[in-house]
Parts: structure tokens; sequence; C-alpha cells
């Protein structure tokens, strides 16, 4: 028998990522708190993103409203994977329909002094959203996160969102040691940000490494997994299960298991049958509905669904979440019904 769940500890969401019994599979959505969602629109109405991510109540608030509509088995702290890097100073904003964009681009020695040491001090406002968050939430897990080291460097090398990423491979492979330096210092500014979320209750972090899957698994291994672990590794001591995640990593996911994930986050170009073949026994598995299949004919996606939940069920430690982010234009009632599925289809 599985217990009723008392604390977010017991859940089904952290017993999943601990690859543990579970009374059904649990799921909850990259990108559920956002612009699916009215009350996300009206809430955010005159306020800048980044702004939004300083006030502790809003942060409360927005971070609240997919588990209140859906009845998701996790919130995810609303704040953005480059609020720690505005924190310690660099001078960035959050462009709507484009992302983040970095005033003056980081391609030498001298740019690592705009890159100094991230302490608690630094982000008060996801402390206190932490703490206003989790009454409300009770038994519901909250998962912190931050960015991954790659990622971050991606945006700060390139300037903004970038297709190639020819600045960020040119300097991986053309200064070694720049690039070591540079994923250094935000190894420390992830994996503290991970820190600061799980030290004020958060009780599942997730490193985000979106964009990754630009890389071969050599050049993953030699410039990359290092960083991460470095990042994963500032959380080892305290209880909060680690879900790592990236897009486009079909050949990475063994690496970024063995990277110190206990949740290996798997999109929706690899099933998960292949990625379990890949990673071995010792992960759970988190995904992988693709967020393109939400604007399905319900029929559909059903099918895809249930399938997804049975492949799932193959083995123990299965969250079921989306292969990416919710897309803006999503209907949120097909997600509360995507809710309700998995929970009804794995039952047990
Ligand atoms: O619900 C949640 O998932 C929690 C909140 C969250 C946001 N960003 C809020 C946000 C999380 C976990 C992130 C992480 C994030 N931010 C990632 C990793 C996840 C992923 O999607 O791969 C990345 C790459 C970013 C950088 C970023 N920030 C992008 C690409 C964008 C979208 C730009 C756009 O307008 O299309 C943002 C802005 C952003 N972050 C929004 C939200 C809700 C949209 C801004 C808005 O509503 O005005």
């Amino acid at each position: 028998m599985t217990p009723t769940p008392k604390s977010p500890r017991d859940s089904a969401l952290v017993r999943a990522a601990r690859r543990q019994s579970v009374p059904y599979t649990p799921v909850w959505f990259m990108r559920q708190a956002g612009r699916s969602l009215p009350e996300y629109r009206k809430v955010r109405e005159g306020v800048g993103m980044l702004d939004s991510c300083r006030k502790p109540d809003l942060v409360a608030e927005i971070t609240m409203q997919p588990v209140r509509r859906h009845g998701v088995d996790a919130a995810i702290l609303f704040s953005d994977i480059v609020v720690p890097l505005a924190a310690v100073g660099v001078d960035l904003d959050i462009v709507p329909g484009v992302g983040p964009v970095v005033a003056q681009p980081f391609r030498t020695l001298a740019d690592l002094e705009r890159l100094p040491e991230l302490t608690l001090e630094h982000l008060p406002y996801i402390t206190e959203g932490v703490q206003l968050v989790l009454p409300e939430l009770g038994d519901t897990p909250l998962i912190g996160f931050a960015g991954a080291p790659f990622t971050l460097a991606s945006y700060l090398i390139e300037g903004g969102p970038s297709k190639n990423h020819e600045r960020t491979k040119a300097m991986m492979h053309g200064d070694p040691q720049l690039w070591h330096q540079l994923c250094g210092r935000l190894a420390q500014i992830s994996g503290a940000t991970l820190r600061v979320q799980a030290l004020a209750g958060a009780s599942v972090v997730q490193l985000f490494d979106s964009w990754v899957g630009v890389l071969s698994r050599l050049d993953y291994d030699a410039f990359v997994q290092p960083h991460s672990a470095a990042a994963l590794s500032a959380v080892a001591d305290l209880d909060v299960p680690k879900i790592h995640f990236g897009t486009c990593t079909g050949e990475l996911l063994a690496s970024m298991g063995a990277a110190g994930a206990d949740v290996v986050g798997v999109d929706f170009r690899t099933s998960l049958t292949d990625a379990r073949a890949r990673i071995g026994d010792q992960y759970a598995v988190q995904g992988n509905l693709d967020p393109a299949l939400l604007f399905a004919p319900w029929p559909a996606l059903e099918k895809v669904v249930r399938s997804i939940v049975a492949e799932g069920a193959q083995s123990s430690g299965h969250i079921f979440n989306l292969g990416h982010g919710v897309l803006p234009g999503t209907d949120p009632e097909v997600l509360t019904r995507v809710v309700e599925l998995v929970h009804e289809a794995s039952a047990h």
C-alpha cells in the first residue's frame, strides 16, 4: 500500500522521482504557468517579466494558478532561468516573443568580472516567494529550478536566443580555458539558485539545459557535463530529487543522467522505452508528450497520452510531462483533461 500523502515528500511526484511505488502517474507541465492561462495574462498586465519574478506575492499567485486550475501534481516556482544572472548584475531583459536578451554579450576574459558569485542575499524574492506559496500548496510539492551552465552560457555569449549557437561553439573549441572558466562561474550561480529554493522548501529541483541538444556527446562530455554535475552537486546533501532536462538530447541522455540526476527529462523525439534502454535502470524518466499534440482533436490526443502512460508504467519511476514547454496558444481546458486522463489511465 502506498501511504496517503501527508507531506510533499510522500507525494506521487517525489515518490516517482525516487522510483518508489505510486498510486497513479504524477503529471505536471513545463511552462504550466504562463500565457496559456487567462488568469496569468490578467495578473501580468502592465508588469514586465523580470519585475514579476521579483514580486514575491505575484510569484506565489502565478505559481499556484496551474495547480488550482489543472490539479497538477506539482507546482514549479514562477521565475526564469536568467533571473539569477540579472540578480548578480548582468544587464539583460526578457523581451516578449523573443526571450532573454543580454545588453553586452560575453566574449573575453574581462567579461568574467561581470559574473560575481551568487549568494542567498541576491535572491530574497525567491526565498520569500517559496515561503509564501508553501502553505497554500500543502501536500503538493514545489519544484525549484535553474538554467544549466551551457544554456545560460549560450544566452550570455550569443547575446540572445540563437539557432546555431555558433559563437558559443567557437568559444568552446577556440578558447577552452575561457569556456571552462565561464561555465565554472555559471555552475556556481546555477547550483546556488537550486540550493536557495531547496533550503526555502522546494521538494524537487529541475536543471534546464534546454538547448544542449545542439552538441555531440563527445563535446557534451568534455565541455558541459562536469559543469552541470557541479551545479547539481550543490544540492546533493539536501533531500531533494534532481530532474535534468534538455531538448533534442536523444544522444546525450546517458551523460545527462550521469551528471548526477535522479530523473532524466526526455523530449518527444525519443520514446520513453528507448530512453530507458539508453540510460539504464537507476533513473526515473520524465516526459514526453509533444506540446504541439495538445492542438490535435481529443481522440487523437487521448490515444497518444494513453500510450505514453502505458510506456511509462513498464518500469518504476515515470513523471508525465510534455517533451518541452506549453505553447502560448494552448487551450487550458485540454491541459486539465490531460491531467485527468493521466490519473485515470494510471490508477491502480
Ligand atoms: O511554468 C513554468 O514552467 C515556470 C516558469 C518558467 C519560465 N521560464 C517563465 C517564463 C520556467 C521554468 C522558465 C525557464 C526558461 N526560461 C527556460 C527553460 C525552459 C524551456 O522552455 O526550455 C528558458 C530557455 C527560458 C528563457 C526564456 N524566457 C524564453 C525562451 C522565454 C520565452 C520568450 C517568449 O516570449 O516567447 C522566456 C520568457 C518567459 N519565461 C515567459 C514565461 C511565462 C513568457 C513571458 C511572458 O509571459 O511575458
